[in-house]
């Protein structure tokens, strides 16, 4: 009986033990993990922290042609929402389709960067560009809007989803 008692308590000594040290350790790795990433920041600006998006691991080159893509996206934007403004429909619809519709450019473009997610998300953004263009011509200010919305829900889906 007296023995029992013994092993238990020596048992409960060395789990004690063993559970503290684990603890310990457990903030040990946490406060690293932050130092770690605060000198990468530091040290390395170019280099990302993980923050949950796919990268494409894209060149020097790509990023670059992507970025000015992108650019070009969001002037295409900010031109539409000021000819819709103005009620320039017409203008409005070329637009669309020619910067931000399915041209054999844009498509190649989705493409390129070899990430089949990726270029579907691309390709669907596009169609619904194809689809705001033609809206566009019913000359409805409504419609329009809610066209243009639902093309930048794309913008927003796929930066939320990839990164370079
Ligand atoms: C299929 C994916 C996809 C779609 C759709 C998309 N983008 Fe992008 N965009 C990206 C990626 C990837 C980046 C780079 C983000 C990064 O690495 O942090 C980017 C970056 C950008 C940038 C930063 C440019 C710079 O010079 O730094 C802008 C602005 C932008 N996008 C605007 C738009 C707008 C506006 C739309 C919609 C009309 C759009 N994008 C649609 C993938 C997309």
């Amino acid at each position: 009986m007296k023995r029992i008692r013994i092993t238990i308590i020596i048992a409960l000594a060395v789990s004690t033990v063993f559970f503290t040290a684990c603890g310990d350790k457990l903030k040990e790795t946490k406060e690293e993990k932050i130092i770690s990433e605060k000198t990468v920041e530091k040290t390395m600006p170019m280099m990302q922290v993980d923050d949950g998006r796919i990268s494409l691991g894209l060149n020097p080159m790509q990023k670059q042609h992507q970025l000015k893509n992108m650019r070009s996206h969001l002037e295409a934007v900010q031109e539409i929402i000021a000819l819709l403004s103005d009620e320039n429909y017409d203008d409005a619809s070329e637009v669309a389709y020619t910067k931000l519709g399915s041209t054999t450019e844009m498509k190649l473009m989705c493409a390129s960067f070899g990430d089949k997610k990726f270029e579907n998300l691309g390709l669907t953004f596009h169609e619904s560009a194809d689809k705001m263009s033609e809206i566009f011509k019913k000359r409805d200010k409504k419609e329009s809007l809610n066209a243009l919305s639902n093309t930048m829900n794309y913008c927003v889906q796929c930066h939320a989803t990839f990164r370079q």
